[in-house]
C-alpha cells in the first residue's frame, strides 16, 4: 500500500530532524517523541506566535511553573476523580487497551456514544460486536478505569504524593492570588503557561497527535460574570466560523455551519463573548501555520464529552488525511470551578473585591448584644451565647422578642434585657466573587505536525516543505554557485553578514546548485541567495523562491533590509528584486 501523508511526513520529519520516536535503541516507548534540531525551532516559533496574537497583543503574561503537583491540588481540581479513561485487558497476551477506541475503530462507532457508555456497557459492546485483541485476537476482559495521571513520590515519603500535571491550568489557578496583586487587581486578566503536562495514555499509538509527554499551552482568562462583555469583539465579529453544533449532533448531523462570530453570539450559540473572540483569534492562529478555513471548524462538545469542569467547550479541529478530525485546541467555559475548588480545599480565599460604579447605601436592623448582662446570666457560656446571637436573624429575633418576650440562640433563652435593636447604615462600595474562568487551550506538538503536514508538498517529484515563512526553521540559506574563482569566499562574508543581522542562515558550498536548492527546499527554507560570477562584478545576488522557483536579483547592501521586510510580511518575494529571465 502506497505510504499515506503521515508516513511521508513522518520518513522526512525522521531524516532531517523534525521529530521521531523516543528511545529509540531501547525499542522505544510509544507516546514519547523527540523533536529534532530543526523541529524545535519550528515548535518554538509556533508557541512565540501564539505568545503573540494571544498575550503581547492583548497585554497578557505568560508564567512558568513546576510540573510535579501535590495530591491536594488534583483533589482540588477533580482530577483525581475525573482523569480516567476506560480500560479492557487481552486474557491471552495481557496487553491493555483504550476500550472507547477499540469500539471507534473496529466497531465504527461515534465518539459521542462511546464517551456515553459506562464500563458495564463499554464490556457489552465489545461483546456484541466481537472486537478481539487487535495484537493477538485473545478474549478482552476486565473493563475498568485507568487514572491517566503519572503518580509520584515528592521526596522519599511515602505519603507525600504528587502527579505529573495534566494540563498546566491548575498553577495559575494555585497561584491566582498573588498573580492578581501583581496586575494590580484588575479584571479581566489573563496569564499562560507554555510547557510540558503529562498523561499516562493506556495505548498511544498516533505519533505526536497522542502523547504521554507533550508540550500544552493553557491560557487562562478571568472575567467578572456580571460584566462579560469583551471590548475586543469589533476586531472579529465578522470573522466566519465552521460550528458543528451540539443541537445538531444531538440530532445526528455533524454538518458544520458556518456562522459570523457575531451571529453566532446572538443566537446564543456560544456563551460568552470571549469564548467566540479567542476562537476567532484560533482560527487566524491556524491558517498563519498553513491550514486552510475549510480544513478547520468548532465542534461543541456534548454535555457527556465535556471535562469536568466546563459547562460549555468548543474544539478546534483540523482534517488529517490519516485521522480526519482531529483536535488541536480547546475552548471551555470553566465557571469558577476551578477557583471554588481550590477555595474548598486550601482554605484560600480566591474571592476578588471589586468596587462598584455606584456606591449603595441601605438601612438594616441589627441586634446589639448587652455584654454585662449576658456576662451575669451566662457567665462562662457567655462567648457561646455571643456567637450565637451574632448569627440570629435580627428581623426574626426581634419579632419573637415582641411576640413571646425572648428568642431562642441555639438551646439558649435571650431576653428583652440582653440584646438591643437598633437601624443601622450599611454602605455597599463593592462586591466580593470568585471570577470565571475562560480557556484557550493548544497542544503545541499537535499544531506543528500540522503544519508539517500541511505544508508538505510535492513538486515536480521532489518535496517541498512550505512552511509559513515565519515558522521556517532556517530562513536562508547561502550558497556560492560553484566552489572556485573566489565565489565561496563571497558567500562566505555575506553568510557573515546575515548571521550578525540575527538571521537564522545555513551556508552550504557542496554539489550542484540544483542539489543543493533541493535540499534546502526539502527543510522549507524560504529563501536561497546565491552568489555567482555576476556577484563579484556588482556587488548583487540572486534570491530563489523555495514555492514558485522563481529567481530575483538584489544588491547585497539593500538585502538586511528586504529579507527583515519580507520575514515580517511587509514585502512579497516580488518585491524584493528585479526578476530573472528563466532560459
Ligand atoms: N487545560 C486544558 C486541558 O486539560 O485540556
Amino acid at each position: 500500500m502506497a505510504p499515506d501523508k503521515y508516513e511521508k511526513v513522518s520518513a522526512l520529519a525522521r531524516r532531517r530532524g523534525f521529530f521521531w520516536p523516543s528511545y529509540e535503541i531501547y525499542g522505544g516507548v510509544s507516546g514519547f517523541i523527540n523533536w529534532g534540531p530543526l523541529g524545535s525551532i519550528m515548535k518554538r516559533k509556533i508557541e512565540d506566535k501564539f505568545r503573540d496574537i494571544f498575550l503581547r497583543r492583548l497585554g497578557l503574561y505568560e508564567i512558568e511553573t513546576p510540573i510535579i503537583s501535590p495530591e491536594s491540588v488534583f483533589k482540588a481540581s477533580g482530577h483525581l476523580e475525573s482523569f480516567r479513561e476506560p480500560m479492557v485487558e487481552c486474557s491471552r497476551c495481557r496487553r491493555k487497551f483504550r476500550a472507547d477506541h477499540l469500539l471507534q475503530e473496529l466497531a465504527g462507532l461515534p465518539s459521542q456514544e462511546t464517551e456515553k457508555m459506562d464500563l458495564k456497557e463499554i464490556g457489552e459492546a465489545l461483546k456484541r460486536h466481537g472486537i478481539k485483541c487487535p495484537e493477538c485476537g485473545g478474549e478482552l476482559t476486565n473493563p475498568q478505569y485507568f487514572l491517566t495521571m503519572f503518580k509520584t513520590n515528592i521526596g522519599p515519603y511515602s505519603d507525600a504524593i504528587g502527579y505529573g500535571r495534566p494540563e498546566a491550568a491548575q498553577s495559575v489557578f494555585v497561584e491566582f492570588r498573588r498573580l492578581y496583586e501583581q496586575v494590580r487587581e484588575r479584571l479581566p486578566t489573563g496569564f499562560a503557561v507554555i510547557g510540558h503536562a503529562l498523561r499516562n495514555e493506556i495505548s498511544p499509538r498516533q505519533g505526536p497527535i497522542r502523547l504521554r509527554e507533550f508540550t500544552i499551552i493553557d491560557l487562562e482568562f478571568f472575567i467578572d460574570p456580571e460584566d462579560p462583555e469583551c471590548p475586543h469583539l469589533g476586531m472579529v465579529e465578522d470573522e466566519s466560523l465552521n460550528l458543528v453544533l451540539a443541537e445538531r449532533r444531538l440530532n445526528g448531523s455533524e454538518e458544520p455551519v458556518k456562522l459570523s462570530v457575531k451571529e453566532a453570539l446572538d443566537k446564543g450559540y456560544i456563551m460568552m463573548e470571549w469564548q467566540a473572540f479567542f476562537m476567532a483569534l484560533a482560527k487566524r492562529f491556524l491558517i498563519e501555520l498553513g491550514v486552510p478555513e475549510d480544513k478547520q471548524r468548532f465542534i461543541e462538545k456534548l454535555p457527556w464529552e465535556r471535562a469536568h469542569y466546563s459547562v460549555q467547550g468548543f474544539d478546534q479541529e483540523v482534517y488529517l488525511d490519516r485521522w480526519g478530525w482531529v483536535e488541536v485546541s480547546g475552548f471551555n467555559y470553566r465557571t469558577d470551578f476551578d477557583l471554588k475548588g481550590h477555595m474548598r480545599e486550601s482554605g484560600a480565599d480566591m474571592r476578588v473585591f471589586k468596587l462598584k460604579k455606584k456606591v449603595d447605601v441601605r438601612r438594616e436592623r441589627v441586634i446589639k448584644p448587652v455584654i454585662a448582662e449576658i456576662g451575669k446570666t451566662f457567665r462562662e457560656e457567655a462567648p457561646k451565647v455571643l456567637d450565637l446571637i451574632s448569627k440570629a436573624d435580627p428581623k426574626e429575633a426581634e419579632e419573637q422578642i415582641k411576640r413571646q418576650g425572648y428568642f431562642m440562640a441555639g438551646e439558649y433563652r435571650i431576653l428583652p434585657e440582653h440584646v438591643k435593636f437598633e437601624e443601622r447604615e450599611i454602605v455597599e462600595r463593592g462586591r466580593r466573587f470568585i471570577p470565571h474562568v475562560i480557556e484557550p487551550s493548544f497542544g503545541s506538538d499537535r499544531l506543528a505536525y500540522v503544519a508539517l503536514e500541511y505544508a508538505y508538498t510535492v513538486k515536480d517529484g521532489r518535496v517541498i516543505l512550505k512552511l509559513p515563512r515565519d515558522i521556517a526553521p532556517i530562513q536562508l540559506a547561502v550558497l556560492p554557485l560553484v566552489q572556485k574563482d573566489g565565489l565561496p569566499e563571497k558567500a562566505r562574508e555575506l553568510h557573515g553578514i546575515l548571521i550578525d543581522e540575527g538571521f537564522m542562515v545555513e551556508y552550504d558550498e557542496s554539489g550542484f546548485i540544483g542539489r543543493r536548492y533541493a535540499r534546502f527546499d526539502e527543510i522549507g527554507v524560504p529563501l536561497c541567495i546565491t552568489v555567482d560570477y555576476q556577484t563579484l562584478k556588482d556587488d548583487t545576488v540572486t534570491i530563489r523562491d523555495r514555492d514558485s522557483w522563481r529567481q530575483v536579483r538584489a544588491e547585497i547592501n539593500a538585502l538586511t533590509t528586504i529579507l527583515r521586510d519580507y520575514f515580517n510580511f511587509k514585502r512579497d518575494f516580488e518585491d524584493l528584486g528585479v526578476p530573472v529571465e528563466e532560459n
